[in-house]
């Protein structure tokens, strides 16, 4: 199967991605980068893998569906069957969740549904809890609210910074990510009345 990772940043979950399937973690191959950023980091990375890559800025064109349309010829032409969505910093529209139902996932850093939206770890601080953590959800038309996969904890230590914090979220996303995608990979993520059933 062809995995399609979309993108807007710096792409270290992406990297992530692109090493388990190399160490074959999962049975799929990274096809396709989608990067709607043309100054993000994932670009270089994608380019020293050699994997191929879409770059869309959105101001090229003059709508979203046309944006999107074009995003889909190239998941069309690159058979995807798996999006990941990788620190990609743009609402999907319903046509285009409704299009790959149940075959979109997405990484968050804090533990759904609290701290929802783009500032997770730096609401997780501002807010003082002493814990936070990283979900892996099946990405429904609702932001950061599908179905999740696994959820796992991080303590906050009194002395984080949103600098301190990130790092550790990041090296748990990036342990969390493959193995959620190996499920799906597998068959063995099923969801029944909106919740993950994961079968052995
Ligand atoms: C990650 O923290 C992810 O959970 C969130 O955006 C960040 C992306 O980081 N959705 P990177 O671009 O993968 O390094």
């Amino acid at each position: 199967m062809n995995i399609a990772v979309f993108c807007s940043g710096n792409g270290s979950n992406f990297q992530a991605i692109v090493d388990a399937s190399k160490k074959r973690v999962f049975n799929a191959r990274v096809g396709l980068m989608v990067c709607d950023n043309p100054n993000a980091f994932a670009i270089k990375r994608a380019a020293i893998e050699d994997i191929k890559t879409l770059v869309v800025d959105i101001d090229n064109f003059s709508n979203k569906e046309d944006f999107e349309n074009r995003i889909i010829k190239e998941l069309e032409k690159e058979k995807a069957g798996l999006i990941c969505l990788a620190g990609y910093m743009r609402i999907l529209s319903p046509f285009f969740v409704q299009k790959y139902k149940n075959r979109i996932l997405n990484i968050h850093p804090s533990l759904l549904p609290r701290f929802k939206g783009a500032h997770a770890i730096k609401d997780a601080i501002n807010a003082g809890v002493s814990e936070t953590g990283v979900t892996v959800h099946f990405v429904t038309e609702e932001l950061d609210s599908g179905p999740v996969i696994f959820q796992k904890r991080i303590a906050v230590r009194k002395d984080d910074t949103e600098e301190s914090l990130a790092q550790r979220v990041h090296k748990l996303e990036h342990k969390l990510y493959p193995e959620a995608i190996r499920l799906f990979i597998e068959g063995k993520l099923m969801i029944v009345d909106d919740k993950v059933e994961v079968l052995p």
